[in-house]
């Protein structure tokens, strides 16, 4: 049920070293034969910090060495490229602080934000990790409707789907650790299966809208992918005709950034309106929001305040919070 995190690391082992020699000696004691599959290729990631040993190609090197003293085979070393590809060689990182290094393998594989669902994306798409991070930080109860105005391909009603649901965001795709030698096929299958019998049948009210066709059209894809399509209402419409349902909820969305096509004049009037809609239509609703750029947010007004830029996949974008007045 880890929503939030890119990776999973695996401590491998830890000493201290100040020659190449005594580094891949050390390396080699630990027991990379659990761990490396005979054809699995794998990829280096090295740092070094105040250390004697400060080269870090050289380190790598020594690694793939200390490797293969262990294994009586060379490795095959690749780069590692954080892509879509299904099958990216194990890595393997090490860390030099004064002297003390640190080995981790990568138990992920392909990133977590990655789930296997989205394959269909809207613009400037919410890393699905993100996304399930601004649900939690907003507070959502689970049982009150949620509602994304701005949904694009749908990242945070999946999301809140998914949450609503307790359904663990990881079981139909495949993870590093699953080719490991020691990996037991038999033990994994019952942890899905107690996943499995831990959901929860029914979401609340989630719903989501957007002004583009096309959008909409990514947003139930990816939703059907996810298995949630059900529980999510779709429509397609601007942010002006939106309406809450009876009851109050959150509102989590990730407003319009406008850094490709958009007039800065449209943009600004998307805020007004979104900021007025709020006020008139959703007294008592929380709202937690991403926003493109501090003048915009501050053209949608009160309720919301800003608390901080955080990343989103190489974008700055601004965190916002507030409850409407009732
Ligand atoms: C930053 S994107 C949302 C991305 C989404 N969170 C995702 O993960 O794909 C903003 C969305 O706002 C939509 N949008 C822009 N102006 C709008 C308006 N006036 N009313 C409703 N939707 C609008 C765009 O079509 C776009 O899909």
């Amino acid at each position: 049920h880890l929503r939030t995190a890119t990776r999973v690391l695996l401590r491998l082992g830890e000493f201290h070293a100040v020659s190449f020699p005594e580094f891949r000696r050390k390396a080699g004691l630990l027991p990379w034969e659990s761990y490396l599959a005979a054809q699995r290729p794998i990829a280096f990631r090295v740092s070094c910090h105040k250390s004697r040993l400060y080269h870090s190609g050289a380190v790598a090197e020594r690694l793939a060495g200390a490797i293969a003293d262990r294994l009586g085979r060379s490795p095959v070393v690749q780069a590692f490229r954080d892509s879509h590809d299904p099958h990216p060689p194990q890595l393997i990182i090490a860390r030099l602080v004064r002297d003390h290094c640190t080995i981790s393998l990568d138990t992920s594989g392909t990133a977590l934000f990655r789930r296997g669902y989205r394959q269909a994306t809207a613009k400037a798409p919410l890393r699905e990790t993100l996304a399930a991070a601004l649900l939690m930080l907003s507070g959502w109860d689970r049982r009150s409707p949620l509602m994304d105005p701005f949904c694009g391909s749908g990242t945070i009603v999946i999301e809140a789907a998914l949450l609503a649901r307790n359904r663990a965001p990881g079981l139909s795709r495949r993870f590093a650790f699953m080719d490991w030698p020691d990996f037991e096929a038999s033990l994994w299958r019952r942890l899905v299966d107690e996943a499995r019998k831990q959901e929860i049948p029914e979401a609340p009210p989630i719903l989501a809208s957007d002004k583009h066709p096309g959008a909409l059209r990514a947003a139930r894809a990816n939703a059907d992918r996810a298995g949630v399509g059900e529980d999510i209402e779709f429509a397609r419409r601007p942010v002006s005709a939106v309406q809450p349902p009876p009851e109050p909820g959150w509102v989590v969305s990730n407003l319009p950034y406008g850094i490709r096509t958009r007039s800065d004049a449209d943009l600004r009037q998307v805020y007004v309106q979104f900021g007025r809609v709020l006020r008139e239509r959703f007294p008592g609703w929380r709202v937690t929001v991403l926003a493109g750029k501090r003048h915009l947010l501050r053209c949608a007004g009160a309720p919301l305040q800003e608390h901080g830029w955080i990343n989103n996949g190489g974008v700055r974008v601004l965190l916002a919070q507030g409850t409407v007045s009732r």
